[in-house]
Order: C-alpha cells, then structure tokens, then sequence
C-alpha cells in the first residue's frame, strides 16, 4: 500500500486543536466539563492539545480495558511535563518497562496484608486524635483538616514522621501539588515555578530523613524503612536520588486522593441521611469490637457505599499515556506518538452501564444489582492492569476505618456553603472547605 493510500485510510477522531501551541489547554485546566462538552458534541472518543501534545480523549468500559490491557503494545505511562518533572523520572508512577516490574514487585511489600494489618493500630490512634479534636471545635472547614490527617497518616506509616502536617513538609506539598497540572514554565511567579522550588525542599526534607535513617541500628518497617534495605537484581541499594523521588511519589499518591475521597464520603453521606442511617444500622453490630481488617472486611454495606463514593466523584479523573504504536479503537485511528488519556470520571458516568448515574445509589452494588460486573473494567476509580493503583487496599483501609469510626460515634451536618465541586487539579474538592458542624452522637441539642 502506498503512504497515499495509508494516509488516506486513516480517519482521525473527531475534534479541535485549539489555537497553536496552547491548543486548549486552557479549557481543560479551567472548565471542570472540557471533556464532558466535548464527548456530548463528538461522542465517546474525541481529540485534542492540551499541555504540549495532541492527545485523544477516550471513555467507557471498552476504552479502559483497549487502553489498561495494551501497557507497552500500544501505550506506555505518559504524564504531561509538568507531572513528569514534579515528580521526578525516577518515581513509580513514571518508570517503565522491566524496571517498572521490578520496582512494583519491591514497593508493593509495603502494602501487603500483613503490613497493612501492622498499620493498623496507629491508623486508629491517629483517627482517634483527630475526631477528638473535631469534637472539640465544632464547627470547622473539614477539607484543610482531612487533609491534614491523611498526610499525618501517609507520613507516619510511609517514612515514620509523627505530626507531619505541622511541619513546613505540609506547606510545600501544597505548593507543589498546585503547579502538577501546569505549563511547565519555570519562573519565579508562575504555579509550576513555585512547585518546582518546593519540590526542592521536599527531596532535601526526605534526604534528611534518610540520613538519620542510615544512622539507627534498625531501618524501620515502614516503607522507607523497606525501600533502603532493597537491593536490585546486582544486589545493590536504591541510589539516594531514586529514593527521594519513591517517596516523594508515594507522599503524593497516599494521600491527597484520600483526601478527595474522605472529603466525599463525609459530603455525600450529610446530603443522603437515608444511606448514612443504613450505613449507622450496620455499624451497630460492631460497637465495642476492635477494628481489625476481618471486621471491617463484614461491613458490606459500607463497602457498597465507599464503592459509590468512589464511582460519583472520581478521586483520579483519568490517566494519560502516550501511543507507542498507531492503532484503532472505535474505528478510529489513534496516531503514535500522540497522548491519549482514559477517564475514569466519565466512565462512571455512562448511564449505560449505571442508571442514573447522578444518583448517589449505594444499592447499584448490591449483590443482587453489581451494576460494576456487567462489563470488566467499567468502575475503575484504582485503574487497571499493570499500573492498577498500588496503594488501592492501603487506601481502601483507611477509607473504612476513618468512614466506620464516623458512623459509630459521631453526628455531623454540613454549614450554608457553596457545595460546588473544584473538579479537576489535582484532585476533586468542594470550593468552599466543606464547612461543618461536628459532635458525638447524643452530645448535640
Ligand atoms: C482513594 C485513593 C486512591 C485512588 C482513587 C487512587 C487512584 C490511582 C489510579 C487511578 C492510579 C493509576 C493511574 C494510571 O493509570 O496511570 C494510581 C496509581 C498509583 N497509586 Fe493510587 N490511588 C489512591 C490511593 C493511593 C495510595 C494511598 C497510595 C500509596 C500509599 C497510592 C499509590 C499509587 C502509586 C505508587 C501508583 C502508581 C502505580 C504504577 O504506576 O505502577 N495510591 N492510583
């Protein structure tokens, strides 16, 4: 076939680049609906510029199993730039082919069954701490201080750091979370350059760490402690600078997700009393019971409501890869070396698949419904196949512990706000802080 004639077969997917150079990178860091107005205009699979690349938007079931099952045939990982250089190339996230599976196989010990049972205890001891201390303020803006407890968590279990979010750690993560999905303009005003300065301080902050760390007798159990006794296939150390960026990584990802999601469990529980009183019912059989993994493992009730959190408001929108080789999905060609990028958010939209879908319905995963079997790869708030979520049952955890010792104990109702959701950088969150009214049960009145 002559290149005519390739090039003539070829039918890219509907859709506009923009203005060059920009394209519409614009519109997509600003209009929480960018790919939703376009997937109503062109359909499930749609092109675009945004950061840098032509990339295709592409949702559903189909697209996520075309996409999660082809990892290095047709795609490889592929942030935008500026992920890539606030992350650091040698983070898991980034890392690819053999050393990926190399360094997966290393990093997933410390989220193994019996790790996470070990982390237990001090998961509850710092939830304990912090629904005190919600007791005692009563009315508070709950994001800032979910998220200050999902990173005292992170920081705890991940490197061992007590109170983390106390320190100026907590601050440049912050800043450094703000410029991830930026232009990667490095100036002194401009939101990448602010992050890039503190991811700076970061990597010196975790250096640090490392340094005291080499000075004990013992390395730790966490996951710093597993990353510095772990030796490659030459039976040598991690270098330092591949350490930092692992941990910096795993700072990351173990914690403002978990913000968003916990952020969404207290927000759509307050708005859905009927689900929160079921949820509450169940939790009556485990009052007084220590909670242990087989516990929270009998909660099916809230395992189907932390399911519905996750498929309503999608804590990671979607991921971006890049295309390796040309290839076709949906009739369409998909060029390579273009970015593509799955939605997990639009997915769990499709009405197809969840009816009414903007009904927060705890029900759709019952065992009678388990409207999330009929099609693989239809609710996938961790992703899938080789890059599948490695903290997924870590986060998982720490969903049901925080969700359960809610329900059992306290009352909370959200203040007049604007409940309008930031959708898209980093992560979801509610405008206002998701201001809140906080008590034990029975205590309010
Ligand atoms: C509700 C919470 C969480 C959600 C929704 C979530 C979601 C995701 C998703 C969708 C991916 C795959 C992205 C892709 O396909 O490119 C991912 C990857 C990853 N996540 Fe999570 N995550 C959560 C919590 C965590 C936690 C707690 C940790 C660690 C402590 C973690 C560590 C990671 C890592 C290291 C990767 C990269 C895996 C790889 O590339 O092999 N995540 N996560």
């Amino acid at each position: 076939m002559s290149t005519e004639m390739e090039k003539s077969s070829v039918t890219l997917p509907p859709g506009s680049f923009g203005v060059p150079i920009i394209g519409e990178t614009f519109n997509f860091l600003n209009d929480p609906d960018f790919a939703k107005k376009r997937h109503q205009e062109y359909g499930s699979i749609f092109k675009s510029n945004i950061l840098g690349s032509p990339t295709v938007f592409l949702k559903g079931p189909e697209a996520n199993f075309f996409v999660l099952t082809n990892e290095n045939k047709y795609f490889v990982v592929n942030w935008p730039p500026s992920v890539k250089m606030l992350l650091g190339q040698d983070s898991l996230p980034l890392q690819t082919g053999d050393v990926h599976t190399q360094r997966r196989r290393l990093m997933a010990q410390a989220f193994q069954p019996r790790a996470l049972a070990g982390y237990l205890p001090a998961m509850t001891a710092i939830s304990d701490q912090y629904l005190e201390r919600w007791t005692n303020m009563e009315t508070f803006m709950w994001y800032p201080e979910l998220k200050n407890y999902t990173f005292d968590i992170a920081c705890k279990l991940l490197i061992g750091l007590d109170q983390a979010s106390q320190k100026p750690l907590s601050q440049w993560f912050e800043t450094w979370a703000q410029g991830l999905f930026s232009l990667p303009w490095n100036l002194p005003w401009t939101l990448f350059g602010k992050a890039y300065r503190c991811r700076e301080q970061l990597l010196n902050g975790i250096e640090e760490l490392i340094q005291k760390r080499h000075q004990q007798p013992d390395q730790g159990n966490d996951a710093l402690g597993l990353l510095l006794r772990a030796r490659d296939e030459f039976d040598n150390p991690l270098n330092l600078e591949e350490l930092k960026d692992q941990i910096l990584s795993l700072l990351f990802a173990g914690h403002e997700t978990l913000t968003s999601a916990l952020s969404s469990f207290c927000l759509l529980l307050a708005q859905h009393p009927s689900v929160r009183d079921k949820a509450r019912a169940e939790q009556a059989q485990f009052l007084g019971l220590p909670l242990t993994t087989e516990t929270l493992k009998e909660m099916t009730y809230l395992e189907q409501v932390l399911k519905e959190v996750l498929r309503c408001i999608a804590p990671v929108g979607g991921g971006f890869r890049q295309v390796l080789e040309s290839c076709e999905f949906d009739g369409f060609t998909i060029p390579k070396g273009w970015n593509i990028l799955y939605e997990i958010n639009l997915t769990h939209q499709k009405s197809e698949i969840f009816p009414a879908p903007e009904q927060f319905d705890p029900e759709r995963f019952s065992p009678e419904r388990a409207e999330d079997k009929t099609k693989p790869f239809s609710l996938v708030p961790f992703g899938g196949g080789l890059r599948e979520c490695l903290g997924r049952e870590f986060a998982r955890l720490e969903m049901k512990l925080f969700a359960a010792r809610l329900l059992q104990e306290y009352d909370w109702s959200l203040l007049p706000q604007d409940l309008t959701l930031v959708t898209t950088i980093p992560t979801p969150h509610p405008k206002d802080g998701l201001k809140v009214r906080f008590s034990r049960q029975g205590k309010r009145d």
